[in-house]
């Protein structure tokens, strides 16, 4: 709890069994595995940190280039490059653990045994607070379908992820789907104990000089204040759908980017994109939070949480 002007502000959020100091974090793969940014931002004061997405085995990525500038955004094909479990647990696990935040960990893989086998590996470890489930990956044995375009194939991950780990586990949702509360039902019906969204929407960008696309993978995920749109109506659509927590992601760089997203109901944010154009983004936005809140008069976060006034027609 703070004190802003003789008020008490408490920011803290629950999302199932998993409490946070409050509704701040980082996504997957802006924010490294932490240490990257430890020169830069306060990480103590983060409400979670979710680190780059971690395969079974260790994964070299995709040729460059592997980022473009967009209006309002970037698109990236980095292709889930990463240390592999062990390599993580043997060397990002120790600073992590020095780090007075939640830590998350993002987990990808190519078969529903796969995740499985993750979700294994990195429970009981001293550390390690929750999951998030990443399944905008393709699933090699249905041709590389990505497991968050179908649901029977995210109901698959999510069960299989579920009996392997007793650690919360949060589902990431793809919004490259035509109706996105279908996969949030069907993810929170096979046991999920949150959803996270979104995750990039897939664009290209062509160089019209060489005729040539700009990413060497042709096609990337689009990021950033771009998206923030998009992925604010699904946050709404989907806390309407589904009982579980939502934690809302796309374009936040601000407090008030953070704001839309609580008042549609997510319970979390996540700073993405942001984190590589203002590293300090996330705890600016806390203090942003803070600010709104004391201004509102309301002593806690929680009452924010899907407040979003609407008129009935
Ligand atoms: C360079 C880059 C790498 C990413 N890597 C991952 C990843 O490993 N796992 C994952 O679930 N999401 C990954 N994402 C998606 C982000 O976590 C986030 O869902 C998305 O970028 C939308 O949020 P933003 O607009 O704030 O960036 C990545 C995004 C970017 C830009």
């Amino acid at each position: 709890m703070d004190n802003i002007n003789g008020m008490d502000i408490d920011l803290r959020v629950r999302l199932g069994e998993l409490r946070l100091r409050n509704p701040v974090m980082t996504a997957s793969g802006t924010f490294g595995y932490a240490r990257e940014f430890s020169q830069l931002v306060n990480l103590h004061r983060l409400g979670a940190i979710v680190v780059k997405g971690i395969s079974l085995k260790p994964r070299p990525g995709n040729p460059p280039p592997r980022v473009v500038e967009t209006a309002c955004g970037m698109l990236n094909a980095i292709g889930l490059e990463n240390v592999g479990v062990q390599g993580f647990l043997e060397r990002k696990m120790e600073f992590l653990r020095g780090v007075n935040s939640r830590v998350i960990v993002n987990i990808l893989g190519d078969s529903a045994a796969e995740y499985g086998a993750l979700a294994g590996k990195l429970t009981g470890i001293e550390g390690i607070d929750a999951l998030e489930v990443n399944i905008s990956c393709p699933n090699v044995k249905k041709g590389g379908v990505a497991f968050g375009t179908d649901p029977a194939m995210a109901t698959e991950v999510t069960r299989t992820v579920k009996g392997q780990t007793d650690l919360p586990v949060i589902v990431k949702l793809s919004p490259n789907v035509t109706d996105i509360t279908v996969m949030a039902r069907a993810v929170e019906d096979a046991g999920a104990d949150a959803v996270s969204l979104i995750n990039t929407l897939i664009g290209m960008a062509i160089d019209v000089g060489s005729r040539r696309p700009k990413l060497a993978n042709v096609i990337g995920g689009l990021s950033g204040p771009a998206i923030k749109p998009v992925a604010l109506r699904m946050v709404w659509q989907v806390a309407r759908a589904v009982s579980i927590p939502v934690i809302g992601i796309g374009g936040i760089a601000t407090a008030e980017d953070a704001l839309e997203f609580l008042l549609a109901g997510a319970t979390a944010i996540e700073v993405g994109t942001a984190n590589f154009y203002q590293p300090r983004a996330a705890e600016s936005i806390i203090d942003g939070l803070r600010a709104y809140l004391a201004a509102q008069g309301e002593d806690s976060v929680r009452a924010i949480i899907g407040a979003l006034q609407i008129d009935e027609a």
